[in-house]
């Protein structure tokens, strides 16, 4: 949620600042500004819009400076105007600042900074820090003057309740930022004679692959030479310089029409990814390198939690489904942001698992945070390396699906999904799944890549079924068992990127309320796969039928339906049943996909959404 990026180099800082900030737009788009140092004064331009509107607006601009902050934001206090944008201004004229994040407390500084005599431009919470900062900026000593700058931000945030990353500059000291996080990622990256601040790596891949990930209450002051890191209270950090494993073409559209449309795509790689080097030596278990905890450990264990948000959320509830199913180990799936404030009676074995594609959701962080509070060990599975949820964890297991950059998830919830059943394996091969069993679950995961190329084989096929619903403003997707989450997952797709109406339900359950919204005009997606209720999920499809309603089936290869039940059939290839969530996710995605395009719907950047939620 909202991009920054900030740099400090012997180069002109303008061009770099945009470039950044065109790949970090995935995180919030309602508008965007950039701040420039130069001549002794702030270059200021903002607008209302995408990135490219603001790139317009600046190159009515001269940009010749060296040091440079920007912003995509994703409005959380005060509407989407010119004035709400960053960068923010001190009232004094001293400061410039870009922030991320939610300043909680800004009520009370606002009325304090006020009475000081000083003025606000915007209604943000935002503006208000920076005039806080630019208080104790004129307080501070002038003779200490390099630590002048950075102290004055410091003691500001001493005063801060809520979350920040913000990057701050000052007009007395040209060649420097000082940046800082709270519950709001930031990292740094360490160039050629040059630093860039950003939000996340796509913005200075391609300028450097060694990055310092900031954790909380720590606070960094890069001049053109160096840079040091400090916590809030004072503390000497010594930095790690990890290094990015991608590059930038993998962030790249690379010929595809939509990141979304290139990611459905790359599923078949992100899957074996995944499962690269995880299945033993014998071939009849899964093994992971990152969980920190001895088979004895997990002997222990008598029921694990799941949590996060989302479509990771859909993810947790098909790690209920195969945990429960294949370990006989009974799980609990909450949403992040519930479990944090419900205070939920909890066991001693309990084993928490996150799940993040992003690794910064601040309820999922919020979530483990709580539950290590408590004493529990809280493993992550986790998209982004070195994300801070991946950091705060106490073991995890990575998803290497590669950059995510469509608002929609799509290859990192599939990729989740492959994980959560190798787990379930590698518990239930601990627990009663014979050696046979263990064998052939295996088979049926290693063959998941290559079934899910096949599916995606039937893009055209559901691109034509997706031009004749796109007229519609309802949607069902009706599953059960382990498809009851990808029923829901469908119905998210769907509502995210068209802006159509879409539950998910238990085919059965639909009967008990939802049956009442069908007519010719709210259309159900069916899932109906080979199995033991595939006779019943049929009889649900009888009553939508009685009910006039449109059916798309989504069916396993060679099984019959009876003639004339559904309008519209795509067919899915026969898998073993923990792939089965996997392989029936693809038609869904592709139908939501299609039937967006074919509405005009900005695909990548649907409205009101943000790529990663890291406000409350
Ligand atoms: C996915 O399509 C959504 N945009 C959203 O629900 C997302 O899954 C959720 O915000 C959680 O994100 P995370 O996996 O990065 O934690
Ligand atoms: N709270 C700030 C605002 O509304 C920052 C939002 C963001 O993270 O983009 O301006």
């Amino acid at each position: 949620m909202c991009g920054i990026v900030g740099y400090v180099g012997k180069h002109k800082a303008a061009s770099i600042l945009l470039e950044g900030l065109k790949r970090l737009e995935y995180r919030g788009y309602d508008s965007a500004g950039i701040a420039v140092l130069q001549g002794g004064r702030f270059n200021v331009a903002k607008k209302v819009g995408r990135v490219e509107a603001l790139v317009r607006e600046a190159a009515k601009f001269t940009f010749t400076g060296k040091t440079g902050i920007c912003h995509t934001r994703w409005a959380t206090h005060g509407g989407v105007t010119d004035a709400n944008a960053h960068p923010h201004v001190s009232s004094d004229g001293k400061l410039v600042l870009v922030h991320n994040g939610v300043i909680e407390n800004y009520v009370s500084i606002k009325k304090f900074l006020l009475s000081k005599d000083y003025t606000f431009k915007s209604e943000t919470d935002t503006e208000v820090l920076c005039n806080l900062i630019a208080y104790h900026y004129a307080k501070e000593p002038v003779s200490d003057s390099r630590s002048r700058f950075f102290e004055s931000v410091r003691k500001a945030l001493l005063h801060i309740e809520g979350t920040y990353g913000i990057a701050v500059m000052c007009v007395d000291f040209p060649d420097e930022i000082v940046a800082a996080r709270k519950g709001s990622p930031l990292l740094l990256g360490v160039g050629d004679n040059e630093f860039i601040l950003a939000s996340d790596a796509s913005a200075l891949v391609s300028r450097t692959r060694n990055v310092v990930y900031l954790k909380d209450g720590e606070l960094v002051h890069v001049t053109k030479d160096e840079f040091s890191i400090t916590t809030v209270d004072q503390a000497e950090v010594s930095p790690v310089v990890d290094q990015i494993t991608w590059s930038i073409k993998d962030a790249e559209l690379n010929g595809y029409a939509h990141f979304m449309e290139k990611e459905i795509f790359e599923q078949p790689a992100a899957l074996e990814n995944a499962m690269r080097g995880r299945f033993s030596e014998d071939g009849s278990t899964a093994q992971f390198g990152g969980l920190n905890l001895t088979a004895a450990d997990f002997r222990v264990i008598d029921r694990y939690c799941f949590t996060s948000c989302g479509t990771a959320w859909h993810a947790c509830l098909v790690a209920e489904h195969l945990i429960e199913r294949f370990a006989r180990i009974p799980v609990e799936v909450d949403y992040a942001s519930e479990f944090r404030y419900r205070n939920a009676p909890l066991d001693r074995d309990v084993l928490f698992f996150v799940v993040s594609q992003s690794g910064e959701t601040i309820d999922t962080l919020a979530a483990l945070r709580e539950a290590k509070r408590k004493g529990y060990k809280v493993m992550a599975i986790c998209n982004v390396v070195g994300s801070t949820i991946a950091r705060e964890s106490d073991g995890g297991i990575y998803q290497h699906a590669g950059p995510e950059i469509g608002v929609a998830s799509t290859k990192a919830f599939t990729s989740q999904l492959l994980i959560v059943a190798m787990f379930a394996l590698y518990v239930a091969r601990m627990r009663d799944m014979s050696y046979a069993d263990g064998a052939s679950y295996v088979q049926g995961l290693r063959a998941v890549p290559e079934l899910v190329r096949k599916t995606l084989e039937q893009a055209p096929h559901i691109k034509e079924i997706a031009s004749r619903y796109a007229k519609y403003n309802d949607f069902l997707f009706l599953g059960r068992l382990s498809l009851f989450p990808i029923a829901l997952e469908g119905a998210l797709k769907l509502k995210e990127i068209s802006y159509i109406h879409a539950e998910g339900y238990p085919a059965a359950e639909m009967k008990h309320g939802p049956i009442a919204l069908i007519n010719e005009e709210c259309p159900s997606v069916f899932f109906v796969p080979k199995g033991d209720i595939f006779n019943k999920i049929v009889s649900s499809m009888q009553e939508i039928k009685a009910r006039k309603g449109k059916i798309i089936a989504i069916v396993t290869e060679g099984c019959e339906l009876p003639a004339g039940l559904a309008d519209d059939v795509i067919t899915i290839p026969e898998c073993h049943d923990a792939a089965l969530p996997i392989i029936s996710c693809i038609p869904v995605q592709l139908l939501s996909y299609y039937i967006a395009v074919a509405r005009g719907c900005d695909v990548d950047k649907p409205r009101n959404l943000a790529k990663s939620v890291t406000v409350e």
